[in-house]
């Protein structure tokens, strides 16, 4: 049996390279031996793609695209197709849970100076994930054909036609009607379940490929490729398969626990991950009262409502939207710093990076509350915390005082 299936190897190795890529990405791809915590998340990442692309394919089976059916499809799900409720549950949570994970997945690449030559491009490439991560998880909020699905469509899509000359044809284009309608909702549905999944795919192995190039970055900061001992391999390295495979198998059991507790006891989180009024049928007659996006998208639309309109026009608000999101592309080229990890930093930046966090967290709470006037303030107050984190970090990072790095990794 065993001589069987050593032939049957060689007979596809010898058509299809398929024990040098493993060897190459997996048995003898050698990981920095002192990952953390935070190095879980992109595996965790992977993990949520796939049971989003699964239980998106089961949900697909019985959703109907189509305004008149398609909030009552999910009644159907949730109530008449067996186990229906799991797949919508699972899908729902995967949704938020993905923001979560990738959040942290961002945050340890700040801390860890990851984004620094040489993962530059890396790092593009997961903004690029991240902007399309977006986009599908807005337009699947659509598809249930809630009071939020719709008016949270008709909020957002109406900022495009702020822009000078060309927005309220760039709105249309992007409804494909005058109104939030039937037509976005057959094109979101088609962006959803299609066109952006094959985009995200595509991407993350790009993302792979770019990664398995450079090497992981680490905990230290250090490049581990610097270092090789007589075998040609990092000494602080360690295969990738078995070591870190086992390693990342528990957190994903640690994650699962989570995932599934929420799918089972809170699936709504208390109108966090599904929201009270998307329970009540979209009416394009009626607007509820108050307006908020689903939590993962809050703190850039604190940031839009923290700007004042110019001649009536929303459009400054827009942009700086738009720069609180693609700013993080500029970040290698931002950090002039002589260390990556924050393990060695100095003072200075700990404190911006802390004081990113709080205006982070904080705009996200406040674009769920209601815009009163103390809460506009506070908003403009962390708007300005957030911006300088970035235009202000080629200034801080250089001053700032770092410790020597060590020569080989630390087991901290
Ligand atoms: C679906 C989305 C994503 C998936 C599946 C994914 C997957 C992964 C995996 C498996 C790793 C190696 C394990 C780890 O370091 O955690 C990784 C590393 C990395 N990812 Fe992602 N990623 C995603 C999104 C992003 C985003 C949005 C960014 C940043 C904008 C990003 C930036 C990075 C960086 C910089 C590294 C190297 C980190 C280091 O070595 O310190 N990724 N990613």
């Amino acid at each position: 049996m065993m001589n069987l299936l050593k032939n049957l190897l060689a007979w596809v190795d010898e058509r299809f390279p398929l024990t040098s890529t493993w060897k190459a990405h997996a048995s003898e791809y050698y990981a920095p031996k002192n990952f953390n915590f935070w190095y879980f998340f992109g595996g965790l990442a992977l993990l949520v793609l796939v049971i989003q692309i699964v239980s998106g394919i089961f949900l697909t089976m019985n959703y109907k695209p189509d305004a008149l059916f398609a909030f009552a499809s999910v009644e159907y799900i949730m109530r008449d197709v067996q186990l229906g409720w799991i797949l919508r549950n699972i899908h729902s949570t995967g949704a938020s849970m993905f923001f979560i994970v990738i959040y942290l997945h961002m945050f340890r690449g700040l801390m860890y100076g990851s984004y620094r030559k040489p993962r530059e491009l890396l790092w593009i490439i997961g903004m690029i994930i991240y902007l399309a991560l977006m986009g599908e998880a807005f337009m699947g909020y659509l598809l249930p054909w809630g009071q939020m699905s719709f008016w949270g469509a008709q909020v957002i899509v109406n900022l495009f036609s702020s822009v000078p000359f060309v927005g309220q044809d760039l709105a249309i284009l992007i409804r494909g009607d005058f109104v939030v309608s039937d037509i976005t909702l057959n094109r979101f549905f088609a962006l959803h379940v299609v066109a952006i999944p094959l985009i995200l795919v595509l991407i993350i192995v790009a993302h792979l490929v770019a990664l398995h190039e450079v090497g992981s970055n680490n905990p230290d900061g250090i490049e581990i490729k610097k270092n090789k001992g007589p075998d040609g391999h990092p000494v602080d390295g360690i295969p990738f398969f078995p070591y870190m495979v086992v390693k990342d198998a528990v957190a994903a059991v640690a994650f699962l626990i989570v995932f599934v507790s929420v799918v089972f006891f809170a699936p709504d989180m208390g109108g966090y991950f599904l929201e009270y009024n998307n329970f009540v049928p979209a009416n394009p007659m009626k607007t509820p009262e108050h307006i908020a996006p689903v939590w993962y998208f809050t703190p850039y639309y604190a940031i839009l409502r923290a700007v004042p309109p110019l001649f009536g026009s929303q459009f400054p608000g827009v942009v700086a939207m738009g720069v609180a999101t693609v700013i993080f592309f500029a970040l290698p080229w931002l950090d002039r710093g002589q260390v990556k990890s924050i393990r060695y930093r100095g003072p200075i930046y700990k404190a911006f990076l802390a004081s990113f966090v709080v205006s982070f967290v904080g705009l996200g709470y406040l674009g769920l509350m209601p815009a009163t006037e103390l809460y506009t303030w506070i908003s403009r107050v962390l708007a300005v915390v957030y911006f300088a984190f970035f235009f202000l970090m080629p200034w801080y990072t250089k001053i700032d005082k770092c410790k020597p790095e060590p020569d080989r990794v630390t087991s901290k």
